[in-house]
């Protein structure tokens, strides 16, 4: 009896859980296209980091930077910062002539990726 109950109540655990995670996603704004791109006010912390983490880091953070970025580290704003000033950050990525095409061996970002980056460049690249 003990036991059954037990199991119940991880389900309805289960259950909770899966359906406030639903809820958190549709929160943010995601692969609805450049309609649902929403691109004021963007933060270095909440939408620039997440998109140059889960597609830079790979080869450009702080251990892999040498072996596999060519010496070029882009962890954390400062470093990605210097980058940014010199227009190799938004060069590559968005592939104009002249520069490395980045993600290297990889698709072009999103266009919603790129104009939030955009923006917040243009914004001067707060640390914010
Ligand atoms: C698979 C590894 C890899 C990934 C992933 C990667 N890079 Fe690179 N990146 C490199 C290598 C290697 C170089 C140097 C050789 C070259 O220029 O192609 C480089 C060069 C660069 C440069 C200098 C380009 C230039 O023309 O001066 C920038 C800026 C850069 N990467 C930014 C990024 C950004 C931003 C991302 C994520 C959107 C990214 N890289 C993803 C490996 C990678």
């Amino acid at each position: 009896m003990a036991n059954r109950s037990l199991w119940i109540t991880s389900c309805v655990w289960l259950l909770i859980s899966a359906c406030t995670f639903d809820n958190e996603e549709e929160t943010f704004p995601s692969e609805d296209g450049e309609v649902g791109c929403q691109t004021a006010n963007i933060s270095y912390l909440t939408d620039v980091l997440p998109i140059v983490q889960a597609n830079c880091y790979v080869c450009h953070d702080n251990d892999n930077f040498n072996t596999l970025g060519n010496g070029i580290d882009l962890e954390g704003y400062d470093d990605l910062k210097i980058y940014v000033d010199n227009e190799r950050f938004f060069g590559s990525i968005n592939r104009d002539q002249g520069f490395s095409p980045m993600p290297r061996d990889a698709p072009k970002l999103d266009q919603c990726d790129l104009d939030k980056i955009k923006s917040w460049i243009d914004a001067g690249a707060l640390n914010n």
